[in-house]
């Protein structure tokens, strides 16, 4: 059993977070690279990883496959000879769900792939079926068996794959899978998160061939093989926008650097709205400032380049210091409020209506002991914690490793008070 770390934070309603942080690349970003690397021989150097606990699980995954790897600071370059194994295990799978991105590409390249199903989630139900359906379409033979997706295909073909919803993992699932397979693949409603674009790009670098990046339809030709790449993933927009607003919150004065604004538009429309001043200073770098005067904000999640779901729960602890009542909408996932009720035990007033959190603002906030339930929800008691006054404890705040490059440190660097318990 894994030692339970605490995140401790003395939090004051009048602290001011100044200075300069560094974004770290996007852990969404480097998951699917990774996995792209078990559909070549050859070798790949990515550049710019964070040093998350996701990318360790899937390293663990990747290197049960056959992968070879070496990790030299944020550098990774990382190779798969031969696939040894085709199997992702419940343990792995469990701990983090995006290793079905292996899926694809163990297919693709090896015919054969055995991938446990992620199972419940404490931010609502995540199905596969699109994944399935769609490699299916790509004349995959999948069935369920024990838990387990079984998917064997002796070569995959090309196909029209029209997605039913827009889904990050089943487009990178995909668009892995029919850059091997034989003739053309036009995918359409695929989702538009910078993220996916990124995976295709380092696609085309190892020899893919991909129209229509960054669009809802990707049309790829399959190729024989794939062959070695050099790429840097893109920086972390969900780590930027959980610092802009722990500078709104505190009403402080910092800037983002290796950041990519373009990427966090919706984000920073709505915290312009909200009377928070920033400025690029550069295509890199933001400068933030926040302001007494904060003004409520509805907002409703959807799909890039829509208010991402990711950065709901950050986005509804800034509106319980806003002068009245935001109304926050969650449409991507069923349930994604385990923040809520760990945010009243710090004095917010939030009530949630189905979908919806209305969140009263105006509410001082007070320490508490709570408990993170996922990544996002952690990010969100930390933000909490800091303008909380007195002592906040957040239990199991492994949840926030998973995601965040050195959180403590970098806060602290801006003056927050935050320290990590381990027993
Ligand atoms: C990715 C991100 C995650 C983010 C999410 C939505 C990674 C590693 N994770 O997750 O941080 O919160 O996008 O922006 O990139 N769905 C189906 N069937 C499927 C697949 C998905 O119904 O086969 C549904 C999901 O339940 C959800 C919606 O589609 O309601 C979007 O999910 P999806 O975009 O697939 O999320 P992930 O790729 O898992």
């Amino acid at each position: 059993m894994m030692a339970m770390d605490k995140i401790r934070i003395l939090g004051n309603q009048n602290l001011r977070l100044r200075g300069e942080i560094r974004i770290s690349g996007a852990k969404n970003a480097v998951l699917p690279a990774i996995a792209a690397s078990l559909l070549t021989e050859e070798k790949l150097a990515l550049e710019n990883i964070p040093l998350v606990k996701d990318v360790f699980t899937i390293l663990t995954l990747v290197k049960e496959l056959g992968a070879d790897y070496d990790l030299n600071g944020n550098s990774l370059s990382i190779q798969v000879p031969k696939i040894q194994s085709e199997e992702a295990s419940y343990e792995l799978v469990r701990a983090m769900r995006a290793s079905i991105l292996v899926l694809g590409p163990l297919l693709a390249r090896h015919g054969k792939a055995i991938v446990s199903l992620p199972g419940g989630c404490a931010i609502g139900p995540r199905p596969t079926d699109l994944h399935i359906h769609g490699l299916e379409r790509l004349g995959a033979d999948i069935t369920l068996e024990h838990g387990y997706i079984r998917a064997e295909a002796k070569s995959l073909r090309g196909a029209e794959v029209i997605f039913e919803k827009k889904t990050v993992g089943g487009a990178e699932n995909l668009v892995m899978a029919a850059s091997l397979a034989k003739g053309e693949t036009v995918l359409k409603n695929c989702a538009l998160e910078p993220e996916v674009a990124n995976l295709c790009e380092l696609l085309v670098k190892m020899g893919a061939k991909i129209d229509g990046i960054g669009e809802e339809t990707i049309r790829i030709k399959g190729v024989d093989e794939l062959g070695g790449a050099a790429h840097e993933i893109i920086p972390d927009r969900i780590e930027a926008g959980t610092y802009l607003i722990a500078c709104a919150l505190t009403q402080g004065d910092i800037i983002l650097t290796h950041t990519r604004p373009d990427h966090l538009e919706t984000l920073i429309e709505k915290l312009r709205f909200s009377g928070v001043s920033i400025e690029s200073i550069n295509s890199h770098s933001l400068r933030v400032k926040g302001t007494p005067n904060l003004k409520p904000q509805d907002i409703t999640t959807s799909s890039y380049p829509g208010f991402p779901t990711d950065m709901q729960a950050q986005f509804s602890v800034l509106m319980t210091q806003a002068e009245g009542t935001s109304i926050i909408t969650e449409t991507i996932f069923d349930r994604r409020f385990s923040h809520v009720n760990e945010l009243l035990r710090l004095g917010a007033n939030i009530e949630v209506q189905g979908d919806k959190a209305i969140v009263k603002g105006n509410t001082p906030l007070s320490g508490a002991e709570v408990i993170a339930m996922d990544l996002r929800a952690s990010a969100s008691l930390v933000l909490a914690g800091l303008i909380a006054n007195g002592e906040t404890l957040i239990f199991d705040s492994e949840h926030l490793e998973r995601g965040y490059e050195r959180i403590e440190e970098k806060l602290r660097s801006l003056g927050a008070h935050m320290e990590r318990i381990t027993d």
